[in-house]
């Protein structure tokens, strides 16, 4: 069956209008409500709107705008940000600064010719080696957090020359089949085996299992090019490490000679109350991965860090070999990094975050004392879990916040912890406001489930 032009051209030339219009009118908010669902049924995959109606009730909330610590639906409802995009939004929605930097570049170029040197890729880089632990230095940029996972593992093969991975328990890495060789759980991986067969799995927070994996391995023959780990595990429920966990992976990683690879997607870019959480447990990786808040909330960029001596003779002859995506490390993505790194650094992001997260956690410490559902509150910065007993009752505060205008995560695929990550720009009133609401949400879950 050939195309029907004319029906694309009316179709596109619809959807333009709405992107361009300053306004809508009631009955075009209606009908973008009433598109939406038709088009995810028929186009998306009708999972979408069964899953997203866990926490949002209904259908009819369909995302339109965003400003700083807010979004807002088609027909104006206004809901505080407490997910942050899972740590996308640190800098907040459209954060003025770094739109400004973006539409600057994209009134000069926007994509790269794949043939001349791109300027701005090389500056990133270099404020990436200046904001980063240690001696990190090289860096690569992609598109998506696990593509910055597989090229976090191809550097560490290519580099060593080894095979094997350690990863751990619960840890969660992204979902291409490299990625998701490394995340820990059996959900994610299971339909997808066999994929990466040279990975191993310890648990979290053990060093002994990691060293007891990388000895065994050798000693039946085989080799050990890293270790992958998040410093602080978020898709498992926000689990800290424990003290003294992460230096000690360290030492074991030099004792073998495997490299250390910290995903940091998450968890950097202030996220956790320092700029990286390898600052604040002051161990540097051989490799650093990034992503989510390093385009400022704008523009989607990603990529790895890493130090100069995994950077062989045979990786600077051959630049290609580690990976050359046609849009990573692009004018645009890339003038929204230095515009977030800029911004970071200068309102003092991870200090706030640091401040914030400790009043945050200070007064959910409070609540889990009124409500004995609460199993526990842990985090850092503004990377909290509130675990509570059921994954039925997280469910339920998490759709009792967002009926208040209030968004946290916590779906039915993973309930028992609501996750709390609001950008860090969000004001100390913006935080008694969600405590109130959450404080009324749970009385209500209490009495729901009869758990007083
Ligand atoms: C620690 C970590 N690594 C990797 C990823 C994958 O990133 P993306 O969803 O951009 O592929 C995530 C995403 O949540 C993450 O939290």
């Amino acid at each position: 069956m050939s195309m029907n032009k004319e029906a694309v051209l009316k179709e596109a030339s619809r959807v333009l209008d709405y992107i361009l219009k300053d306004g809508l009118s009631e009955d075009e908010k209606q009908q973008i409500i009433d598109d939406s669902i038709d088009n995810f049924n028929e186009n998306v995959n009708p999972g979408w709107l069964t899953y997203r109606k866990s926490v949002s009730t209904d259908a009819t909330f369909v995302e339109w705008e965003d400003s700083m610590e807010t979004f807002r639906d088609t027909k104006g409802n206004e809901f505080i940000d407490c997910l942050g995009g899972f740590g996308v939004y640190t800098a907040g929605h459209r954060n003025p600064e770094i739109v400004k930097a973006v539409q600057a570049q994209l009134n000069r170029y926007a994509l790269h010719s794949q043939e001349l040197v791109d300027p701005l890729r090389g500056y990133l880089a270099k404020l990436v080696a200046m904001i980063t632990p240690g001696d990190l230095q090289y860096s690569f940029f992609c598109n998506g957090g696990a593509e910055a996972v597989e090229m976090a593992l191809k550097l560490a093969r290519l580099a060593s020359g080894k095979h094997y991975y350690i990863s751990t328990v619960n840890g969660f890495h992204g979902k291409s089949l490299g990625a998701v060789s490394c995340t820990g759980k059996g959900t994610y991986r299971k339909p997808y085996l066999p994929i990466i067969q040279g990975v191993q799995h310890v648990e979290f927070g053990n060093a002994d299992a990691a060293e007891a994996a990388i000895k065994n391995l050798i000693a039946v023959g085989e080799t050990v090019a890293a270790m992958i780990v998040e410093p602080i595990q978020g898709e498992a429920g926000i689990i800290l490490p424990p003290e003294g966990y992460l230096k000690k992976l360290r030492e074991i990683c030099d004792k073998y000679e495997v490299f250390l690879i910290f995903d940091e997607i998450q968890t950097g870019m202030g996220r956790t109350g320092t700029m990286w959480a390898a600052d604040y447990y002051d161990v540097v990786p051989d490799i650093m991965t990034f992503g989510k808040a390093f385009g400022g909330g704008v523009m989607p960029i990603t990529g790895i860090v890493a130090r100069p001596h995994l950077y062989t003779d045979d990786i600077k002859d051959n630049p290609w070999v580690l990976g050359s995506p046609t849009f990573g490390g692009n004018p645009l993505a890339c003038s929204a990094a230095i515009a977030a790194i800029k911004y970071t650094i200068e309102n003092d992001l991870p200090g706030q975050i640091d401040e914030k997260g400790r009043y945050f956690m200070e007064k959910l410490a409070k609540l889990k004392e009124k409500y004995k559902f609460i199993v526990d509150i842990r985090g850092k910065g503004f990377l909290i879990g509130i675990e509570y007993r059921t994954a039925e009752m997280g469910w339920s505060v998490s759709k009792g916040l967002f009926k208040r205008g209030v968004m946290t995560g916590g779906t039915l695929n993973n309930a028992m912890v609501n996750r709390i990550e609001p950008p860090g720009i969000l004001s100390y009133e913006t935080i008694d406001t969600i405590l109130a609401r959450l404080d009324e949400t749970l009385a209500e879950v209490e009495v729901e489930f009869d758990v007083k």
